[in-house]
């Protein structure tokens, strides 16, 4: 946990122009930055910062918030993990629990870890394009594979000198520690004699997520089949192989903006697909993927698309492997490419436009590819039939989601003309195997419910299209305007008269709220109104960054959207929602009345609703006579209202 306090100061010490620059190229104007969204592909640039409220807007995606809602939305990161990467951007102590001496202790291994092999890439770059026979050799290679020079570079590709302890020597002069070199296994030991493990070879960086080198790979450029085609780091406190994809770092961006991961197998599949601008891809780099490397591509889309060397027998040992992707409840596809032609070679081959349309139109889904591979296989043999439904069930189970799951049933009983009822009883057979297993021995089996009942998303934020504009605009008011004072006419009780006397715009809204017990429909704009209530209850006005600070990310991005509305766009609210018209600073005691009534006229008009439902309903006479009386005044509200707007507007 991370006091509020820190937070705090981590908050007041954001340049939120400094972090979102990072990531994005801005320009000034006026008072704000703007640039192109990050996060869609546009061509006009709609994404605002505004420094001096510390929160970004992007019109395209309706993404907005704070810095740590930008880190949490553009790179991944959870609430604590932005935290921590601003603290560390702004030297900030972060007073946490503290770590115990084995977490330092791995803390320190991790940074010795990284510094020699952040030191090894770039000698091994240095080899690659000033060293004599890095460049006869090594770069030579590549160019040779046509790869162009700002890709070599974008991947930091390098080059081990052929010498046997060339590169642990330079290592032990810069200073490095032997303990480090041996640990990231950039040197090895046999017979007391230290030597350099990738010697003569050109090398593939690995990157962590946010482009640290925490290993390598290093491929020989002899042709005997007896040498090993790659080396590649062991693992260490740094570098865990089944976390990491090779390219993620290269790709992330585009990964979230084309909405889809391209997976290849090998290095230069990657380095080639960047090179003819495919450039949402990532490699497993040889192992068999992981459930950690298919979240690690869930942080940033949905949707996958496994590219295969056409090879049968390889797509059919692949299948098992695809299961882990379809439980992530990730939706996979799978591109099959020409015989003997791997990604990088079909890439080399065709134009840029050639591949992308080949990668469009080759998708097939991947549960009817595999039953279209299955049934081929298994023509009319009824035993191989029914294996094969077995086989193309125990994938459609993997998927999380019930109506997913449907889908398919239905899909693959029109692709192998055979009855849903059959499929479904072997999808609720095995359904039911797989929670047996899950379960120890003794806990309670429920049944799966496999008959998908529908039902509508609950929305997780507030968002524009879904909240009530009337509550929006409350809550936007409140927001901008609520240090405001406005003029209102007081009604002295006693005697009878009437007074007008300056309040701020936040105690009208509030107390007008309170006093009507209209509570606000959405729960986090309720929870912004209540905040706000409290620090009123207090004596104090919030500040904007009161809100821009809560760990809930609804309520930075509900504020941060409604703090730009009046900051630049005001025009559009009220093309959007025909509220305001007029520029409501000269005319604001009017517009916080309006907005009032018409919360107001909303809450009668539910009212009434739910009254009229109530006497359609057997109820005791007393309760009926109630609800009527009240029913009565409700009607009084909306009529005096209605008139007050017009009819136009409700
Ligand atoms: N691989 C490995 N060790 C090997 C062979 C392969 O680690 N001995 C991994 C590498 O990550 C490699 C991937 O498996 O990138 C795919 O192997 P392969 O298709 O043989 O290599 P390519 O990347 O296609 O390399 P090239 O095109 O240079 O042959
Ligand atoms: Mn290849």
């Amino acid at each position: 946990m991370i006091p509020q306090d820190v937070i705090d100061q981590i908050m007041q010490s954001v340049d939120i122009i400094e972090v979102v620059g990072e990531f994005v190229p801005l320009k000034k104007s006026g008072s704000s930055y703007r640039g192109l969204s990050p996060f869609t592909s546009e061509k006009t640039p709609s994404f605002y910062v505004v420094p001096s409220k510390g929160i970004f807007k992007d019109f395209s995606s309706g993404k907005g918030g704070s810095a740590v809602t930008f880190l949490m939305e553009h790179e991944k990161m959870s609430y604590p993990e932005a935290l921590r990467w601003l603290a560390d951007k702004y030297g900030i102590e972060l007073q946490e629990e503290k770590p115990s001496e084995e977490v330092l202790q791995e803390r320190s291994e991790r940074e010795s870890l990284l510094a020699v092999s952040q030191w090894a890439a770039n000698y091994f770059e240095k080899e690659l394009w000033e060293g004599e026979e890095g460049q006869a050799i090594g770069l030579s290679y590549f160019q040779e594979r046509g790869f162009r020079d700002d890709i070599m570079k974008k991947f930091k590709l390098g080059y081990c000198p052929e010498g046997w302890e060339t590169m642990t020597t330079a290592a032990l002069e810069a200073g490095y520690d032997e303990q480090w070199l041996l640990a990231s296994g950039l040197t090895k030991e046999s017979n007391g004699k230290k030597y350099d493990f990738f010697h003569g070879r050109v090398m593939f960086p690995i990157q962590d997520i946010s482009g640290r080198v925490i290993a390598f790979g290093g491929r020989t450029l002899k042709t005997e089949k007896k040498v090993a085609k790659y080396f590649n780091s062991p693992e260490s406190a740094l570098y865990n192989k089944s976390r990491i994809l090779y390219g993620i770092f290269q790709a992330k961006n585009a990964i979230v903006r084309e909405g889809r991961c391209f997976l290849v197998e090998g290095y230069t599949d990657v380095v080639s697909l960047h090179q003819a601008g495919v450039e949402n891809v990532v490699a497993s780099s040889g192992t068999a993927l992981t459930e950690d490397q298919v979240k690690l591509i869930k942080r940033y889309s949905e949707n996958v698309t496994i590219l295969y060397d056409g090879d049968p027998a390889g797509i059919r040992a692949s299948f098992r492997g695809i299961d882990l992707i379809l439980a992530q409840g990730l939706n996979v596809r799978v591109v099959l490419f020409p015989d003997g032609e791997d990604p990088d070679s079909f890439a080399k081959r065709v134009s840029s436009t050639e591949l992308t349309e080949y990668l469009e139109k080759e998708a097939k889904d991947f549960i009817e590819f595999k039953t279209s591979i299955l049934s081929k296989e298994a023509g009319k043999d009824p035993v191989k039939r029914a294996d094969m439904i077995r086989e193309v069930v125990s994938s459609i189970v993997e998927i999380p989601d019930q109506i997913k799951r449907q889908v398919y049933i239905q899909e693959c009983s029109r692709l192998l003309d055979m009855a849903e009822q059959v499929l479904m009883n072997e999808t609720n057979k095995l359904l039911r195997a797989k929670l047996k297993r899950k379960s120890k021995p003794g806990d309670y089996v429920t049944e799966p419910e496999v008959v998908p009942v529908p039902q509508p998303e609950p929305k997780a934020h507030t968002n524009k299209k879904t909240a009530y504009p009337q509550e929006l605009d409350f809550v936007r008011l409140l927001l901008n305007f609520g240090k405001m004072p406005i003029q209102v006419s007081l009604h002295n009780l006693e005697d009878d008269s009437q007074e007008t006397a300056p309040v701020s715009v936040a105690e009208y809204l509030l107390f007008e709220l309170r006093d009507e017990k209209m509570d606000l429909h959405d729960h986090t704009l309720r929870k912004i109104t209540t905040r706000y209530g409290e620090s009123l209850d207090q004596g104090k006005f919030p500040e904007d960054h009161f809100f821009l600070h809560d760990p809930d990310q609804g309520v930075v991005s509900i504020c941060a959207d409604l703090l730009t509305e009046k900051h630049q766009m005001s025009e559009n609210w009220s093309e959007r929602h025909q509220i305001y018209p007029e520029t409501e600073d000269m005319n604001l005691a009017k517009a916080v009345k309006d907005c009032v009534y018409r919360l107001k006229l909303r809450h009668a008009l539910i009212m009434i609703d739910e009254i009229q439902e109530a006497l359609k309903t057997d109820l005791p006479t007393e309760r009926m006579l109630l609800l009527l009386e009240e029913k009565r005044h409700l009607d009084e509200v909306k009529r005096e209202l209605s008139r007050y707007f017009g009819s136009a507007i409700i």
